[in-house]
């Protein structure tokens, strides 16, 4: 049975801010992305999602939208964006959009007319109230209300208060944001990521916080039974295109079981992040948990899984793990061959670390600039932007780490993303097959994936020191995280903190 796109794909996200400059302002743009699309077809994969390009005063660097049909003048126009998603489908790469849903700019004319007067018609399209209740906003640890003295009540905003929150119990709200759906689908994009998208429902009551959670934000933990209904009707909005588009959402909820809920029955989110293996410490007894759970509970919900190790709102799985490039490789290997649609977050691919902030530099309220420093393209001071001084330093190592300076290395992290996407898009026991752990010894993880007759199993060891791991049967190395012995047999022994992909002799 053919199966859909999104199931095999790999999804590269774009943080357009940080990706190329060609206009000189030290901001990436969507000519940046244009010219970057045949890396991404040379690396391999299927997809790529940009971070917001909307209209946005950048207060949470676009993910505060003031115009969802419009592109923000520092990345470009909506020819540009036009342009991009006719030259990503030339080259067979699928265009998804983050779509932010729960919250907008204060500066959205929907806001801007809801504030103006509490008799206004839109006055209802955000959440007003005269008595704030105890919730905290989620970036700072502010109330996630604010007064707004011109109609002498309180909004609510689970992020900054730039972001005010919609409400979505409003049927015109739910139309106008489906409409903004209806305007990119229109123009050919392939899907969204919805942002946070498990914070839209909203008990009208808004009741309070128990006291032990006051204090915490509710972005972890809001899960409310209207969501669900409310993603039916974005779904239908999606499912009344060609072409099978598709919504992976931001569910970030702290246990796989609440993940899988939002896929509903086909009839929700084709696809939910799950962020415990993001959370989860390099690790082999960690890492066969979660593998395991995922295959417990999103295989009885028929839910296909994701793999996330790393994006623009976290250190950078390479910082985190520490221990060197050697685990950056490893959990290369992981998160290409696990059962799900793997996303990768540009830069991993050259094993970047996040950036050091000097303090006059920091420019995101929620500490997370970092793992947004720009993508270093070429040696040299301006590393292929058009402008040497980005609006964030450049990660560490960029004279070695860049795409020029890897791609002519063969032996380099790059290649081995290649490869391991290579192998992946070759195998349908990779890319489609079922998953079944294998019996390893401590410190590796183990597991083979299979489809019909097609075979592989992949081995991975945490530890710094070699691991005996041997198996039934004769193989044959296809990747090694290290390069070791490709095309020869398994041995039976990992190097220190190496994973393989083997294939049956
Ligand atoms: C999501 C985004 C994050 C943003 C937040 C509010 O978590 O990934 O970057 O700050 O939503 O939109």
């Amino acid at each position: 049975m053919p199966q859909p796109w999104w199931k095999s794909a790999v999804v590269y996200q774009v943080y357009p801010r940080s990706f190329r400059d060609t206009d000189g302002d030290g901001v990436g743009d969507l000519e940046g992305i244009r010219r970057g699309l045949p890396h991404l077809q040379w690396l391999g994969v299927d997809a790529l999602w940009l971070s917001p390009i909307y209209k946005s005063p950048m207060a949470d660097f676009g993910y505060d939208v003031a115009d969802h049909c419009d592109v923000d003048p520092a990345f470009g126009t909506l020819a540009d964006m036009d342009r991009l998603i006719a030259e990503a489908h030339d080259r067979g790469l699928r265009v998804l959009l983050d779509w932010v849903a729960n919250h907008t700019s204060d500066q959205h004319p929907w806001f801007q007319a809801s504030r103006s007067s509490r008799d206004h018609p839109m006055r209802d399209w955000y959440v007003w109230r005269d008595r704030p209740n105890n919730w905290v906003a989620a970036i700072g640890d502010g109330p996630a209300w604010t007064f707004d003295p011109a109609t002498d009540q309180h909004y609510l905003h689970l992020f900054l208060p730039q972001q005010p929150d919609l409400n979505w119990a409003n049927p015109q709200v739910q139309q106008a944001m489906h409409d903004t759906l209806r305007f990119w689908l229109d123009r050919g994009v392939d899907g969204f990521r919805a942002d946070v998208i498990h914070l839209i429902g909203k008990d009208p009551a808004l009741p309070d916080d128990p006291p032990h959670l006051v204090g915490t934000s509710r972005v972890g933990r809001h899960d409310e039974p209207r969501t669900h209904e409310l993603l039916r009707g974005i779904r239908a909005v999606l499912d009344s295109y060609p072409g099978e588009r598709m919504m992976v959402g931001e569910v970030n909820l702290d246990a796989h079981e609440r993940i899988a809920r939002y896929y509903g029955r086909g009839d929700q989110l084709h696809l939910a992040f799950d962020f415990v293996p993001l959370y989860a410490a390099w690790d082999a007894a960690v890492w066969r948990g979660v593998v395991a759970d995922v295959e417990r509970v999103f295989g009885a919900a028929d839910a296909w899984p994701t793999w996330v190790l790393s994006n623009h709102d976290q250190p950078r799985h390479r910082s985190r793990y520490g221990g060197g490039e050697a685990r950056a490789r490893a959990a290369a290997v992981l998160l290409l061959t696990l059962r799900g649609t793997p996303f990768l977050y540009a830069g991993e691919e050259l094993g970047l670390t996040d950036a050091e902030i000097p303090p006059g530099r920091a420019v995101d309220p929620g500490g997370r600039d970092g793992c947004r420093a720009p993508l270093p393209w070429e040696p040299g001071p301006a590393h292929g932007w058009a402008s040497p001084d980005p609006w964030l330093p450049w990660p560490p190592c960029a004279e070695e780490r860049n795409v020029a300076t890897l791609r002519a290395r063969p032996d380099s992290i790059l290649h081995l993303y290649r490869r391991l996407l290579a192998a992946r898009r070759a195998s349908p026991a990779l890319s489609l097959g079922s998953l079944e752990m294998l019996d390893t010894p401590a410190g590796v993880l183990g597991y083979v994936r299979a489809a019909g007759d097609h075979r592989r199993t992949v081995l991975v060891n945490f530890h710094d020191e070699p691991a005996d791991a041997p198996l039934a049967g004769d193989h044959v190395v296809e990747v090694a995280s290290d390069g070791a012995g490709e095309g020869g047999p398994y041995g039976g022994r990992l190097a220190p903190t190496q994973g393989v992909v083997l294939r049956p002799a």
